[in-house]
């Protein structure tokens, strides 16, 4: 285990975790919102071009990036609090890869709004905008209160 003192690096690395966090599940729980509206505009209609923009920015400048902050700091903290030994880690490893494979997901989407391609439902998207929140709950069960 580490020590707490100011002059640790854990703290810090957990405290850039958890705002790396926050800014990934920001844009995970808004994209698929703002796919729900795109189905709404009609493909070559202004309001269209402006989501396909939103959708690029919003993936580009914070999800992607937060993502690899999210990945690294956390690696670092299992390596450094060998929080590999312990089940609950297991369990969160296997939430946040599913998670990240909803990121991939979204990435292939939002190409295919740009190439006016999407063949996907409002409700479709409805749904999915629910994958996140679930994921992110049991995340920081599993990681705050280690049940096992
Ligand atoms: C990307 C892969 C991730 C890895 C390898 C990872 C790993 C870790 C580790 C080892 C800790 C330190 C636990 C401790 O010191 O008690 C931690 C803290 C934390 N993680 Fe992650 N994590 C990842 C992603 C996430 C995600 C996606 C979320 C939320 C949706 C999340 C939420 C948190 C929170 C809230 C803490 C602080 C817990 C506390 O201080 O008690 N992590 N993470």
């Amino acid at each position: 285990m580490y020590e707490f003192t100011i002059l640790t690096a854990y703290p810090w690395i957990k405290a850039l975790h958890v705002i790396a966090v926050i800014s990934w599940m920001a844009g995970m729980l808004y994209l698929p919102r703002l796919f729900v509206y795109h189905c709404e505009a009609e493909v070559g209609s202004k309001q269209s071009e402006t989501f396909k923009v939103m959708e690029r920015r919003l993936l580009k400048l914070i999800i992607n990036p937060a993502m690899i902050v999210t990945w690294l700091a956390g690696l670092y903290l299992v390596w450094s609090g060998d929080w590999y030994r312990y089940g609950w880690f297991h369990a969160k490893l296997t939430l946040v890869l599913i998670l990240s494979g909803v990121h991939g997901f979204f990435t292939r989407w939002v190409k295919d709004f740009a190439a006016d391609r999407n063949t996907r439902s409002q409700k479709f998207y409805r749904i999915i905008n629910e994958v996140p929140t679930v994921l992110m709950i049991f995340i920081v069960i599993l990681v705050v209160v280690k049940p096992f």
